[in-house]
């Protein structure tokens, strides 16, 4: 390739011609959309660090779901805030919990709708860490019977997917013997293979009320700095089982993605966590960026560093966007 002989400008001239030689398309089928879930009837707050979304009671959630389904978004990961929070997370794995009465009402109204549920005790402990505290730090095995009765609870109430996203050691493993004894062979798990200790997941912290009340979750989510390890953590999620495999954050981690994409063939789902969403909104509202040129860019760059799946905030507004006349003419 050397010019005169190549031009790359060739083939950027027309919108059309950018089109034929594009190598990767957003489309709608890409996209799962999470939604925080609460108890009561008509409850709709805005959660102000994530502008467009909220903590939904599951009438309202029956409401906000319409649109997304009208426009094929195939998936949703469902986040539950209990009405009673206590040491060992109980309400993530009670029948009547709101997670389980979330899943029961969606998929009543919604059956095509793939729900999928979020399975980690932060939300439902007291402490806010992912598991069963033990002499002031995460207890690896003790959590892993409730996090496997937690899955399994989720599958009775009929949701497709489970997604672990705790990070102890042995989870997918535990959870496939639960759901296999339970008659749930058929509910897949999507792993958060490759969960970072990452402070992008701030304005999730305050939307689900699940920060940690001591210390921080580095003993049992990755460092940053390590992509070899997150190689390591994805293999042997593989091993136990895991039918989906993730990345999480998307942004900053697009090596790990890539790194991933090439020695696995699993489904491979990015997560554009909380953070990310909420820096293209803050910097759209100051009028520092386009917000929606933004998005489309940041999205698009996910997908090519390899991620077949993308759980975004941003989800309905792409889709909207995707499916507007205006882009489609390359507007
Ligand atoms: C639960 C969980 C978290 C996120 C998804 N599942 C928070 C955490 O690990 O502290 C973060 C998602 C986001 O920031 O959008 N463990």
């Amino acid at each position: 390739m050397r010019f005169p002989e190549y031009r790359a400008r060739r083939l950027r001239r027309t919108e059309t011609l950018r089109s034929m030689v594009r190598e990767v398309r957003l489309s709608t089928e890409d996209f799962i959309l999470p939604f925080f879930v609460r108890h009561g009837r008509g409850v709709r707050e805005a959660l102000s660090a994530m502008p467009g979304h909220f903590q939904l009671s599951p009438d309202m959630l029956l409401k906000e779901l319409k649109e997304p389904v009208e426009r094929g978004i195939p998936a949703i990961l469902l986040f539950g805030i209990p009405a009673k929070k206590d040491s060992l997370g109980s309400e993530g794995y009670a029948d009547k919990g709101i997670i389980q009465q979330a899943v029961r009402a969606v998929k009543d109204a919604y059956p095509e709708l793939v729900v999928i549920t979020d399975v980690c005790l932060c939300e439902y402990t007291d402490h806010g860490h992912c598991g069963v505290i033990r002499d002031g730090d995460v207890d690896n095995d003790s959590t892993l019977d409730l996090l496997a009765k937690m899955a399994l609870s989720h599958g009775r109430a009929g949701a497709d997917i489970v997604a672990p996203s705790d990070m102890m050691d042995g989870r997918v493993a535990a959870i496939r013997e639960a759901l296999d004894e339970g008659g749930f062979e058929q509910l897949p798990i999507m792993s958060y293979s490759a969960k970072y200790a990452s402070a992008f997941y701030g304005p999730f912290r305050d939307a689900a009320e699940s920060a940690p009340k001591f210390g921080n979750r580095r003993s049992y989510q990755m460092d940053p700095a390590n992509s070899d390890e997150a190689m390591r953590e994805v293999a042997m999620d593989v091993e136990e089982g895991a039918d989906l495999i993730m990345v999480k954050p998307a942004l900053p981690y697009l090596d790990v993605i890539w790194r991933v994409r090439n020695s696995f063939d699993l489904p491979l789902v990015a997560y554009n966590v909380s953070g990310e969403f909420a820096m293209i909104k803050a910097a759209a509202q100051n009028g520092w960026i386009d917000g929606d040129l933004c998005m489309m860019e940041a999205l698009t760059s996910i997908k090519r560093a390899g991620a077949d799946l993308i759980i975004s905030y941003h989800a309905l507004e792409a889709v909207r966007i995707l499916q507007s006349a205006g882009h489609k003419a390359g507007k």
